[in-house]
């Protein structure tokens, strides 16, 4: 069964236009088997237990499960909204390891159920706004990422971290996409950033195991960034003392910054960025500065100018 995207829904607009085109005339030239795949019967479904309620939950309406979890952004299954839900049924979420490496005193490798183990899985209820003026309300459940990284010890040297999200050829279709992004996907924080309360690593939503759409096994949520700084399905995480070069500042340097903090005053060069369209609602919203999470996290950014450093 496909799912059809309602027509007002925009096609893949993160993408730069030359890469998007390419891309849709690969799409439709070779992938129209793909395109007729059938959504996964059943989701994982496993609820997870021992969850707590956390501190902020957003008290705006939650985005249903069924949205939440067919309306996806997640380039490695396919640049579609509907192509993660229907073409990640053979993504392999176990085994799964991390790698916490780089300017850290202690250097590890942890199984996803060592992970689990770290601290009590809460319900963190964010709001999600994606660059591409869309927005949801999740239910995530998971825990503060500095529990994490903290694990580790990170040495003072250590500036940044960056986020690797697995390469699994066999099962991720998108991968093999003409003018593609450039895998594996990858993204990057401040430390300060990552150790802000709000960030989380993500093991689940709605109560559940993430379902591979949305970045199973583990995944981090940054509420006040746009969605595209979440990486997801991540198996590395590296501690370093420059800047890194994300994905799509690589595939776009023009239109995506490191920073990209969610900013109402910052167009887009292709689209505002001042409102935004809540998925399932008719009338447009204004977008909020930091995505209304600025007591937050506003401190992070005292004395920057958030104009220039998008
Ligand atoms: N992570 C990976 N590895 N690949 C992706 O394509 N898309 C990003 C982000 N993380 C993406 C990713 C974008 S653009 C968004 S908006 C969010 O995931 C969407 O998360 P969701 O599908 O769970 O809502």
């Amino acid at each position: 069964m496909l799912i059809k995207r309602p027509n007002d829904y925009l096609p893949s607009e993160i993408t730069p236009r030359g890469l998007f085109e390419r891309r849709r005339d690969f799409l439709r030239l070779s992938t129209a088997a793909a395109l007729g795949a059938m959504l996964p019967e059943a989701f994982a479904n496993a609820k997870l237990a021992g969850i707590r309620p956390g501190p902020y939950a957003a008290t705006d309406a939650q985005t249903p499960y069924s949205k939440v979890t067919t309306y996806n952004n997640f380039y490695e299954f396919g640049t579609d909204k509907s192509d993660p839900a229907e073409t990640s049924g053979k993504f392999r979420a176990r085994p799964w390891k991390i790698s916490i490496e780089g300017l850290v005193k202690k250097p590890k490798t942890l199984d996803i159920d060592d992970i689990l183990k770290l601290a009590p899985l809460e319900e963190r209820i964010y709001r999600l706004r994606c660059v591409e003026a869309w927005s949801m309300v999740i239910p995530w459940i998971g825990f503060p990422l500095s529990t994490l990284l903290k694990h580790v010890e990170p040495l003072g040297s250590a500036k940044y971290v960056e986020f690797v999200s697995v390469v699994q050829k066999d099962t991720m279709p998108g991968l093999s996409g003409f003018g593609s992004l450039d895998w594996p996907y990858t993204e990057g924080l401040r430390i300060d950033e990552a150790m802000n309360p709000l960030a989380i690593v993500a093991v689940g939503l709605y109560g559940e195991v993430l379902p591979n759409q949305n970045g199973a096994p583990v995944r981090v949520v940054l509420p006040w960034k746009y969605g595209f700084k979440s990486a997801k399905s991540i198996v590395t995480i590296r501690f370093v003392d420059k800047e890194p070069v994300s994905s799509w500042m690589k595939a776009g340097p023009s239109e995506y910054g490191f920073y990209s903090n969610v900013n109402p005053e910052v167009d887009h060069p292709r689209w505002t960025q001042s409102s935004e369209r809540r998925i399932g609602e008719f009338f447009k919203r204004k977008t909020l500065m930091f995505n209304g999470y600025g007591d937050q996290v506003a401190a992070l950014y005292t004395g920057m100018d958030l104009r220039k450093n998008y």
